[in-house]
């Protein structure tokens, strides 16, 4: 199974990029779900179907062509069927009083309930091996460098404190209750988020196999657009998704002779050239500005043929995965490959058996694997553009 996801700025294009591109995956005999995680949905429009087509499937899989469903999940509904403890708990907890300041900053990185419900259909469907191709046509930069932050988020959380207090409330909720002044869940409570977890297992591993799951970023030839491509690009890189392609929307034909482009036109040329070499090795594809808006099937498939070729859209474009742990001379190094970044920018530190990566606003926890976790970190690295950090020697602590 391929997993798509179509990400950038909004505008850009990522909509009709992701349902043209499903039309063709489905015209070539691939079961294709193009699923939205925009809270804007648009897949309908983009397609031209009748208003209130996908309302009255209550956010399921609707099926619009031979080999083609699209989904838009409707989070009402989610919570209704899947979410009421759940949603119930963390909004306690977030609204209570006295949590550690800790606790309370990683509170806030609770993962949006859309995200959590598409990771929750991609895991399943992808055990039900229901379809060839899953695209997904994400919200806004921001919010989908949460979507990829979920898996790795929502297992650290569950470890650093479900685990822990799952045995304690049995036995001695008052006591904790009033040490920590937080009020514990229920036992169902954890029951539920145990079953969500483990709904959500192996997620991850989807999401970081780049023969599996691919990104292509969408962006426009234009300053402040590449200028969020490039940030995109690393924060995926940091969550370990791999970017297939970069695809640059909206460049003027060769027909727009008009002077009154001139200047854009040279503008555009250059922040291509330009992109060219950024993205590097990264394949960069071109479309064109159309004549008009994008809607209905026509259109998407001039675009698919426009940005495609003859080729296959489900095909892996590019696979390296961002992250590689190797062994030299009894040290262990993790390289990242983390472009359009600087040293500045970067903050590690080590606690206990994860390696806590802060970048501006973003924060990862990794994991680190058993045979690297007791080693002290010696330091890192950044050239050209990979960080590497190594570890070795005394166990830590
Ligand atoms: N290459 C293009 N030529 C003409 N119109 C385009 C092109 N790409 C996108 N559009 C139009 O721009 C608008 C925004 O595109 P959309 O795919 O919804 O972007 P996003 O999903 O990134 O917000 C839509 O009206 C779409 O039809
Ligand atoms: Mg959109």
């Amino acid at each position: 199974m391929r997993i798509i996801l179509f990400a950038g700025k909004g505008g850009v294009g990522k909509t009709s990029i992701a349902a043209a591109t499903g039309l063709r995956a489905a015209q070539l005999g691939y079961r294709t779900l193009v699923m939205s995680l925009d809270t804007a949905h648009s897949l309908s429009d983009s397609f031209d179907l009748e208003k209130g087509l996908l309302d009255i499937n209550k956010g399921r899989p609707v099926q619009i062509a031979e080999n083609l469903w699209i989904q838009e999940i409707d989070i009402q509904e989610e919570i209704q069927n899947n979410w009421k403890e759940v949603h119930q708990y963390i909004a306690t907890l977030i609204s209570a009083s006295g949590i550690e300041e800790v606790l309370a900053e990683e509170l806030a990185v609770i993962p949006g309930m859309e995200e959590v419900s598409s990771l929750l259909y991609i895991n399943r469907y992808f055990t039900q091996k229901r379809f060839d191709a899953i695209l997904l046509d994400c919200a806004p930069t921001g919010e989908s460098i949460r979507f990829i932050s979920i898996p790795t988020t929502l297992e650290w959380y569950m470890k650093k404190l479900f685990k822990v207090e799952r045995k304690l409330t049995r036995y001695v909720r008052p006591v904790v209750e009033r040490i920590y002044d937080l009020p514990l869940p229920e036992d169902e409570y954890f029951e539920n988020l145990q079953i969500l977890f483990q709904k959500l297992e192996g997620v991850e591993r989807l999401l970081s196999n780049p023969q599996i799951t691919s990104v292509r970023l969408v962006t426009n030839p234009e300053k402040m657009v590449i200028k969020e491509t490039q940030r995109a690009f690393m924060y995926f890189s940091l969550y370990g998704l791999c970017i297939d392609a970069v695809i640059i929307n909206r460049v003027f034909p060769d027909e727009i002779s008009d002077i009154y482009f001139h200047r854009w036109r040279g503008t555009q040329q250059r922040y291509i050239q330009e992109s060219e070499k950024y993205f590097a090795p990264v394949p960069l594809f071109k479309l064109q500005l159309f004549k008009d808006e994008i809607a209905g099937h026509k259109e998407l498939e001039e675009l698919a043929q426009q940005l495609y070729g003859e080729r296959d859209p489900t095909k892996v474009f590019f696979a390296e995965s961002p992250y590689k742990f190797t062994k030299r001379d009894g040290n262990y190094y993790l390289n990242i490959k983390l472009p359009f970044t600087t040293k500045e920018d970067i903050d590690l530190s080590k606690s206990g058996e994860e390696l806590i990566i802060r970048i501006g606003g973003i924060k990862r926890h990794i994991l680190l694997p058993k045979n690297i976790a007791p080693l002290t970190p010696l330091g890192a690295k950044i050239k050209g553009e990979n960080l590497t950090i190594s570890f070795g020697g005394k166990k830590d602590g």
